[in-house]
């Protein structure tokens, strides 16, 4: 069985390059992203202050999720219900960067992506996967790009989905979510000592994926 992880900041292209490698190895893609965010919508669905470790932490049992692997990436059940969609929201990316944070949320969410790993062959992204989730994964891969460049994309995938977003704000979000996802205590996004570093600003997917699959060779 192989083990890929793909870490990095928000829009580095994480899930693109991911997909894209997971179907070219024929293996199944995990967005450990998504389920943080999942987290994240329930407590706004459930109105659960966020921002309240405790009240977070007596939800946790209440919270189950399920990750589906369909061709064109992965689907997410929050209690049953496909959330997919509904997670991808800024305000949801918010909750979920929140609550990242806490260490009850992490363990457990850990302990289900490392059940996922001993099942199959897979691509995980995230932002700790190298460093806490897959020590001794099969390869590692820290992306990167410039702040612009990744809020640039975000930028494109809302409007393509007809959402109104001002480029200033991406940026500006996209900043405050590095900062608060690289600085928390308990398993900060970084890249993993044995990590490759790729960076993705002016590359194509294709070219990305195929640098990638040669470091796999
Ligand atoms: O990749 P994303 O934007 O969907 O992730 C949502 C939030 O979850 C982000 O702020 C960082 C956090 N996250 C994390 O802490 N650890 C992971 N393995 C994946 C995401």
């Amino acid at each position: 069985m192989i083990s890929i992880a793909i870490d990095g900041p928000a829009g580095a292209g994480k899930s693109t390059i991911a997909k894209e490698l997971a179907k070219r190895l024929g293996c199944i893609y995990v967005d450990t992203g998504a389920m943080y965010r999942a987290v994240g919508l329930y407590c706004l669905r459930q109105n659960i202050d966020y921002n309240e470790e405790t009240e977070v932490n007596a939800a946790l049992p209440h919270i189950k999720l399920d990750i589906e692997a369909i061709k064109e990436g992965q689907k997410i059940y929050l209690n049953g219900q496909d959330v997919s969609t509904a997670i991808r929201t800024s305000e949801v990316a918010a909750a979920a960067s929140k609550v990242a944070t806490y260490g009850e949320v992490r363990k457990t969410l850990v302990s289900q992506q490392r059940q996922m790993k001993e099942e199959k062959s897979l691509v995980m992204d995230g932002r700790d996967i190298g460093t806490v989730v897959m020590p001794d994964a099969t390869l590692k891969i820290f992306l990167t790009a410039s702040s612009e460049e990744r809020a640039k994309r975000r930028y494109l995938e809302y409007k393509q989905k007809g959402m109104v977003v001002d480029l200033q704000t991406l940026i500006q979000e996209i900043e405050e979510r590095d900062y608060q996802d690289s600085h928390r205590s308990i398993s900060p996004l970084k890249k993993a000592e044995d990590a490759k570093e790729v960076d993705t600003t002016f590359k194509t997917v294709d070219e990305i994926v195929t640098h990638i699959l040669h470091l796999l060779a």
